[in-house]
């Protein structure tokens, strides 16, 4: 059989180690929590349970692939423009799509010594090369980043706070790193903990982003939401670059028209309750 022809995948694909995620079962546990996936032990607010049951007897409509109500309640709750923000199975989704508009054969990407494995597997993906900055102490060191732009460099993944190491790169040495990236490299800021963290010099992204025109921010549903089942994440980008990654995005959410409870979507007291709760001090730092 194997000397038969037989298709074969683009070069990189086989060098790819697959994603390895946590252990879901333990002996003698009727239930288990994540904690390797960050998965709230909390559960979802009472009202996210409510919206999902009211949808489960309309399982034979397609979702609506632009998200549109979605994206109106994010942009009312975070003040942003919602015609730059795109949503997506997880911010797991957006990332890929971000390695696919942006990176081919011969391209680089770089990202730091412990950050999200997902990373490496979007790059290499499109043909392209990660390449690993050091870190300083368990945390992201521009220097090291900025060092490693080569010709080649077209993405930098930046998780900020990181996961799993929970450490995180203060504003103004995001913007330093911003500042001294070619205007040609995209910087992904994936923000998936962004709740976590309540410190004065710490900022998600958003002011960069809508400043520049070479930065993304990434957010999801899955951590301090304790949505991780639903696959919802969404970015928030230049317009140029949210044009490129509609442009090859599929029908990747659940969301529907006129889904109430997303029009109630805010930044609710619940979640300063949360990040209490996880963290005991509101930071992963
Ligand atoms: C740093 C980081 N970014 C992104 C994600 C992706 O989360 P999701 O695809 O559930 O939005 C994770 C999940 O573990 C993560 O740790």
């Amino acid at each position: 059989m194997s000397a038969l022809p037989h298709p074969q995948p683009r070069p990189g694909v086989l060098d790819i180690d697959p994603y390895v995620p946590g252990k879901s079962t333990a002996p003698g546990a009727a239930r288990v929590f994540k904690l390797s996936s960050n998965e709230t032990p909390l559960g979802p607010s009472p009202q996210a349970i409510a919206a999902y049951q009211a949808i489960a007897d309309r399982l034979e409509d397609y979702p609506d692939g632009a998200a549109s109500d979605l994206r109106e309640a994010i942009g009312r709750a975070f003040g942003l423009d919602p015609a730059r923000i795109v949503c997506g199975a997880g911010s797991d989704d957006l990332l890929n799509l971000l390695a696919r508009a942006y990176l081919r054969d011969g391209d680089e990407a770089i990202h730091t010594t412990h950050a999200f494995l997902v990373y490496p597997i979007a790059t290499r993906g499109t043909g392209a090369t990660p390449v690993v900055a050091p870190e300083k102490n368990f945390t992201a060191d521009v220097d090291a980043i900025l060092s490693r732009v080569t010709a080649r460099t077209k993405l930098v993944f930046l998780a900020n706070p990181n996961n799993p190491t929970g450490t995180y790169v203060p504003f103004d040495q995001v913007k330093r790193l911003h500042a001294g990236l070619p205007g040609r490299v995209v910087l992904v800021l994936d923000a998936a903990y962004a709740e976590y963290v309540s410190r004065n010099d710490y900022e998600a992204g958003i002011e960069l982003v809508a400043t520049s025109n070479n930065v993304v921010m990434c957010r999801t549903f899955s951590k301090i939401y304790g949505l991780a089942a639903l696959r919802l994440g969404w970015m928030y980008g230049p317009p140029e670059i949210v044009d490129a990654v509609n442009r090859i995005r599929g029908l990747s959410t659940s969301t529907r028209r006129r889904w109430r409870p997303a029009s109630r979507l805010s930044p609710t007291p619940r979640i300063s309750t949360l990040r209490a709760s996880t963290t005991g001090t509101g930071s992963p730092g």
